[in-house]
């Protein structure tokens, strides 16, 4: 297996195999950072952040992970490039590609992502597009496997709320090619594009996975080893749309209530983060002087609970961005 030279612009641009020897590698690296003999395995490469959008994960874990491996990286942050206003993607791309080894991209079209790739000549990664947010499906992988105590095929996962949403697209299609139970609890206007379940339904066709999408949360989460859920209303979504939004998502958050609707005692939290479980935020104050609502889809008592393991899975985004940044860079 060769990953070295890829792009990973999305979670099917690497099968079953070849997206687990990431997530093993991850788990080598890991184990060397925690134990202080960490291998410099890119001492010499250069890779460029390019960020349309905020991000605290994300850019961490790539900015860490390229020192922790002897790399440098170059942050571009929203408005700080010329690019999308006065460079086109394909020009950016063919300019950073003369000078670094590669470029990790943030933005809103998965267009661009694509057409930076198709013109870079060396790999690009995509950190989130309106689309896609492949190296969230990495570290969420990472800790399933930490957590969960048997193989994937034998998990089942309900993700509950904004199955329209990029985390969600991701979670479903990386669910799909490794053979998970994978419920989608959401209303019907915020379930997966056909485009999106159509390519997940080939791919559980392949492993054995299950699919199922449902409007009833309590039904949907029955017997589940994990639920995940994610912010309801991203940055810059419009005001206008908050209260329908909320509306049609409330019904979903994941409360105590809902977490004994499991049946299951061992049922823990996932989160991509960040989360609306208080109203220790702007956005959250906000929420709670327009709606009276202390928390939007997770509730503090669940978020704070031991069941909940997404600070796991934030580090995890560390050790998974290496791992990728590694495996495309010099190889596995
Ligand atoms: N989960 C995630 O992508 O976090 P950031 O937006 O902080 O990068």
């Amino acid at each position: 297996m060769d990953l070295q030279g890829r792009s990973y612009l999305k979670d099917a641009d690497f099968d079953a195999a070849e997206l687990l020897a990431v997530v093993e590698l991850a788990a080598t690296l890991r184990r060397e950072k925690r134990d202080g003999r960490e291998r410099r395995r890119l001492d010499g490469k250069h890779v460029a952040l390019i960020f349309q959008k905020t991000s605290t994960r994300t850019r961490m874990a790539f900015e860490v992970g390229a020192h922790d491996q002897g790399a440098h990286s170059s942050y571009l942050g929203p408005g700080e490039s010329q690019l999308g206003a006065k460079e086109s993607p394909s020009d950016t791309a063919r300019v950073l590609g003369r000078m670094v080894d590669g470029i990790e991209f943030r933005g809103f079209a998965q267009a661009d992502a694509e057409t930076l790739a198709a013109s870079a000549g060396v790999p690009v990664w995509n950190g989130l597009t309106d689309t896609w947010h492949p190296t969230q499906s990495l570290a969420d992988v990472l800790t399933l496997q930490d957590h969960a105590g048997r193989p994937l095929d034998d998990v089942s996962l309900c993700f509950l709320g904004d199955g329209a949403a990029n985390v969600c697209a991701s979670l479903l299609t990386t669910g799909a090619m490794l053979g998970m139970d994978l419920r989608i609890a959401s209303p019907a206007g915020r379930r997966p594009s056909p485009a999106v379940w159509a390519a997940a339904a080939e791919l559980a066709a392949a492993s054995g996975a299950s699919l199922r999408v449902s409007d009833d949360p309590k039904e949907a989460v029955e017997g589940a080893d994990f639920l995940y859920t994610d912010v309801w209303l991203s940055l810059g979504e419009p005001e206008e749309l908050w209260d329908e939004r909320i509306d049609a998502l409330l019904p979903y958050q994941v409360n105590a209530a809902l977490m004994a609707a499991t049946g299951n005692p061992s049922t823990k939290l996932l989160h991509c983060l960040p989360a609306f479980h208080n109203a220790s935020t702007a956005i959250g104050r906000q929420i709670h002087a327009r709606r009276g609502l202390e928390a939007m889809e997770v509730t503090d008592e669940v978020f704070e609970s031991p069941a909940s393991v997404a600070f796991d899975q934030a580090e995890n985004r560390l050790h998974t961005i290496k791992a990728l940044m590694v495996a495309t860079l010099v190889g596995l």
